[in-house]
């Protein structure tokens, strides 16, 4: 009987060694899916390595705790980790290569070259974190850099940042495909967050407030015909606001194309986006239609 052998996931810390292997996969006519996290994984990010898989020869995901997306107040610190979990469960997700670069390999001394989506940065969830998407945006950008992918995944659960970053592929002439998951929701409807560990047992209880009153939504606007954007944010901040830890930080009703502001919503071009905080968790959520 011949034993077929799983092939071991390849773990890079360094840039140069990336760079080479990806070059390596494409001289050998291998197409590369790209899959950039943070780490701290669960199905959310599991479900994004599956979709590239189905599209490409070879799956790359890199796993960086970048800096320069935190604002000095923020989590950068205490930011959940756990690196020998998370690779273990990407190699059982079939990723050929995990970069997990070191700070300073990304950002050595003296860097001070950012990528930025002019003013949808400041929009929605940049209003309260001004300088976090061109953090995300510098990042992915030397990651494509780095990795040269065809194709890359990333979740609906942070729209805005895959809106800005489509936008960047597009007005920088990038060759990658962009791809968008469906957000992988726990049993009881919450967007599965690394971040949902901050949250206190009644809060995590609290929160189902979030999908729930999306889903709601969603029913208003199929079985009632409610379209007005003010009807329905209303709807949702009133909801958040009975719950006892829950504090509206922004519901807002925009378009896909541009992030700004629709009075009404328009089948096939709307995002209905919010973030709110519960405790120590600040959590964000949204409903596309
Ligand atoms: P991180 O929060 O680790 O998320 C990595 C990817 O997983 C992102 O594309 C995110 O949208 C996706 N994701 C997270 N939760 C999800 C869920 N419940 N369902 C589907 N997809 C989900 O987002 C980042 O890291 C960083 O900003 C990054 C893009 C890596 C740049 O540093």
């Amino acid at each position: 009987m011949i034993e077929v052998k799983k092939k071991m996931m390849k773990i890079i810390h360094n840039v140069f060694e990336m760079q080479k292997e990806a070059n390596a996969m494409r001289r050998a006519g291998k197409r590369i899916g790209f899959v950039p996290t943070m780490g701290y994984f669960h199905e959310g990010h599991l479900s994004l390595m599956r979709i590239a898989r189905s599209r490409v020869d070879m799956v790359i995901v890199s796993h960086f705790v970048n800096p320069i997306q935190f604002a000095p107040t923020e989590d950068l610190d205490a930011y959940p980790r756990d690196f020998e979990r998370d690779c273990q469960m990407a190699e059982s997700d079939s990723a050929d290569i995990m970069f997990a670069p070191d700070r300073k390999e990304i950002y050595p001394d003296g860097f001070r070259t950012y990528a930025e989506v002019e003013e949808w940065g400041r929009k929605l969830c940049g209003r309260t974190r001004p300088m976090h998407f061109r953090g995300v945006t510098t990042i992915v950008l030397k990651l494509f850099h780095i990795v040269q992918p065809d194709v890359s995944v990333f979740g609906w659960k942070d729209a805005q940042q895959f809106l800005i970053l489509r936008r960047m592929v597009k007005d920088l002439d990038l060759p990658i495909e962009m791809i968008g998951g469906e957000i992988v929701r726990e049993k009881d409807g919450l967007a599965m967050s690394s971040r949902n560990i901050y949250l206190a047992p009644e809060e995590r209880a609290e929160a189902t407030v979030l999908s729930m009153s999306l889903a709601k939504v969603h029913r208003m606007i199929e079985e009632q015909g409610i379209l007005d954007s003010k009807t329905l944010i209303n709807y949702i901040t009133g909801e958040i606001d009975k719950t006892r830890h829950g504090r509206t930080e922004y519901v807002e009703i925009v378009s896909q194309e541009t992030l700004d502001p629709i009075s009404g919503v328009e089948k096939g071009k709307t995002l209905i986006a919010l973030a709110a905080r519960f405790g120590k968790a600040r959590l964000i959520d949204n409903l596309r239609y």
